[in-house]
């Protein structure tokens, strides 16, 4: 298949997502931007362009896809019924990175639930996004836009590298703001359950709704995660990469370099706030929070491209706003390979 790719950079040339909504409502394959990572998206009401998904992919069938929508109005198109928790998410956070899981309406396809009786459901800010989705006048599944177990797209150039040949349309809207995906919340069980931390943070939804706890599935290795998409390795640069964290990163990171470095492998450096090693390369991801979270993927693909046999990567926050999610990504990425000092 060819892919066409357009380059959306501004208003005045949103007339250009016509003929990409047009083809996604009637069943193509349509890469677009949102504010959390690049989605690749398909109507999630017809079975068959929803398993191309997991074809251009090589996504396990056993995975849900989150169904996105245009509207606060169309959430019921797609659900049986709206928990309250979740009519209060969406008064307040919506449009925005959270996807919340609520009791599925039939129409939805199987292929979109894995079967499940829930659906996941998000309505993006990124004004493409909310564009295509107008435009498209149907929910569209859409997982993030990466060939399975890689990093997620955080630019348009990282889709091109997965899945060009693959899917009819590429839409370029620019970086990611967020980086990292949305936060998944379950409004189907009390308290709300937060089954992947994201874009908005535990803090945040209890200012709005009392009390929320995470899925003892994400921190306790014995328990199975309730979103299928967590036990899965994930985020995966080839190299193999440690994570160092606590009182002394630099000094711990150098004494690894001094063992690393004798070996003959190459040896890449994540760092946040540009410090010193010497290491084969540098890669900064940046000093805040959310600069790390928005350059974490880039720099994972960077490494694959730079050869990197071996990463080390600086990890010095803690619990608070998008922390946990880059701690989360971070650990899959380093499969739990982590050195505390
Ligand atoms: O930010 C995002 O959420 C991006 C953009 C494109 O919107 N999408 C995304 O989709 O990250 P994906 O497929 O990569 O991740 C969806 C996650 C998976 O972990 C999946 O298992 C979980 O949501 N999920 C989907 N439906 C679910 C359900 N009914 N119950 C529990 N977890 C569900
Ligand atoms: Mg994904």
């Amino acid at each position: 298949m060819r892919t066409k790719r357009i380059k959306i950079g501004s208003e005045t040339e949103y007339y250009l997502l016509k003929e990409p909504a047009k083809c996604l409502a009637e069943g193509g394959l349509v890469v677009f931007p949102t504010e959390t990572v690049y989605g690749l998206g398909a109507n999630a009401l017809l079975e068959e362009s929803v398993k191309n998904i997991f074809k251009a992919k090589g996504r396990p069938s056993d995975n849900p896809l989150i169904v996105h929508v245009a509207s606060k109005n169309q959430v019921s198109e797609v659900v049986s019924a709206i928990p309250k928790v979740a009519e209060k998410v969406m008064e307040h956070l919506w449009p925005g990175p959270i996807t919340l899981i609520m009791p599925r309406a039939s129409r939805i396809s199987n292929a979109v639930t894995a079967g499940l009786d829930t659906v996941a459901v998000r309505f993006p800010s990124h004004p493409v996004a909310r564009r295509l989705l107008e435009e498209a006048g149907v929910p569209v599944a859409a997982p993030s836009a990466n060939t399975s177990g890689r990093p997620s797209p955080t630019k348009a150039a990282h889709v091109v590298e997965d899945l060009d040949g693959k899917v009819d349309y590429i839409l370029d809207g620019g970086n990611c703001s967020v980086g990292l995906e949305s936060t998944v919340l379950d409004t189907t069980v009390t308290p709300p359950q937060i089954l992947r931390p994201g874009g908005i943070s535990k803090q945040q939804l209890e200012e709005i709704l009392g009390q929320v706890v995470y899925d003892p599935g994400l921190t306790n290795q014995r328990a199975v995660p309730k979103s299928p998409g967590m036990k899965y390795k994930h985020y995966a640069p080839k190299a193999q990469m440690t994570i160092v964290e606590g009182k002394d990163i630099a000094g711990c990171i150098g004494r690894l370099l001094e063992k690393e470095l004798t070996q003959g492998k190459k040896i890449g450096v994540l760092t946040s706030g540009n410090h010193d090693y010497p290491a084969d390369f540098i890669i900064d991801a940046g000093e805040s929070a959310e600069e790390y979270a928005a350059n974490l993927f880039d720099a994972l693909r960077e490494f694959d491209a730079k050869g990197a046999d071996v990463i080390l990567a600086e990890l010095p926050f803690g619990e608070s706003g998008i922390e946990p999610a880059i701690r989360n990504r971070i650990y899959k990425a380093a499969g739990g390979n982590v050195i505390k000092c």
